[in-house]
């Protein structure tokens, strides 16, 4: 595991053995820290009572640690206590962090917000996993810089199973035949969908919508044999119906880092 040192008043994490350098972090404190990792370990708990009350493997079931909006010092505790892939909205702030962050062996970055195509090289760059694919454009565009790189990048589709207007992601009515045009873009590895459930506390309100996501999975494997196994849903709010429902990657932010310390800007308007 990573050493973590404190020098100079100021905080320090290296990676693991051959860290080719240690960074510095500020505004990190022991005792955020040790409440971030108590509340790592309550939603661990958390998923593996959900798993178990659902008849699952807890084991299938990841924990993508959440990081929109707060600092890269703040992921410290969360890396030391083994996670290495994370998921942000913005792909600046990722950037950014996996710039501070990239003494740490090993760390890997996850696109989970909106993705616009004049960001989709800063994308494939630095990330290993892209959950909100939504247009045939951005597989475009993703499947041209990465045939630069020479890179593959593992994808997501995003599907609107609230029916909101102000989220993104497909219309379920559209997933199957985007899913087959996908096949024309050999960069792109589609592992599943993603979905984010409307906003409410009302099982009767979430439950459609992580069911719309499962009942999706179930058509793309009749059609291709199998595959699309990955069904990511579930955020603080709701992970424990997602899970109940079939989740295989909850995203998680506050209940893990606390509230966001900044307010959340407005997703951009849809072109
Ligand atoms: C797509 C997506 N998934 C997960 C999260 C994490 O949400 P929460 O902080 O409610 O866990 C966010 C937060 O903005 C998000 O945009």
């Amino acid at each position: 595991m990573s050493g973590l040192e404190s020098v100079d008043g100021s905080e320090t994490i290296s990676g693991p053995e051959s860290d080719p350098g240690s960074f510095t972090v500020v505004g990190s404190t022991a005792e955020a820290e040790s409440a971030t990792l108590s509340r790592l370990r309550a939603v661990e708990a958390r998923i593996v009572a959900a798993a178990e009350a659902a008849g699952r493997d807890p084991a299938a079931i990841r924990l993508l640690p959440v990081t929109k909006t707060h600092p890269a010092s703040a992921l410290r505790p969360v890396i030391a206590a083994g996670y290495r892939r994370f998921g942000e909205n913005r792909v600046q702030e990722l950037v950014d962090k996996a710039n501070q962050l990239r003494a740490v062996e090993g760390l890997e970055w996850v696109v989970i917000g909106h993705l616009q195509t004049n960001k989709a090289k800063a994308a494939v760059t630095a990330a290993v996993e892209i959950q909100s694919l939504e247009s045939l454009k951005l597989a475009a565009a993703l499947q041209r810089h990465l045939e630069a790189e020479d890179r593959t990048v593992e994808v997501l589709i995003e599907v609107n199973t609230s029916g909101e207007s102000t989220k993104f992601g497909l219309p379920p009515v559209e997933v199957v035949s985007f899913a087959q045009a996908l096949r024309a873009y050999d960069r792109l590895r589609p592992r599943g969908l993603m979905t984010l459930a409307l906003p409410s506390p009302d099982p009767n309100l979430v439950m459609p919508c992580f069911e719309a996501l499962v009942d999706l999975q179930a058509q793309l494997r009749d059609r291709d044999g199998g595959g699309w196994d990955e069904l990511s849903m579930g955020m603080s709010g709701d992970f424990e119906f997602a899970i109940a429902a079939g989740s295989t990657c909850v995203r998680i932010g506050s209940a893990i880092f606390g509230p966001r310390p900044t307010p959340v800007q407005p997703e951009p308007p849809r072109p």
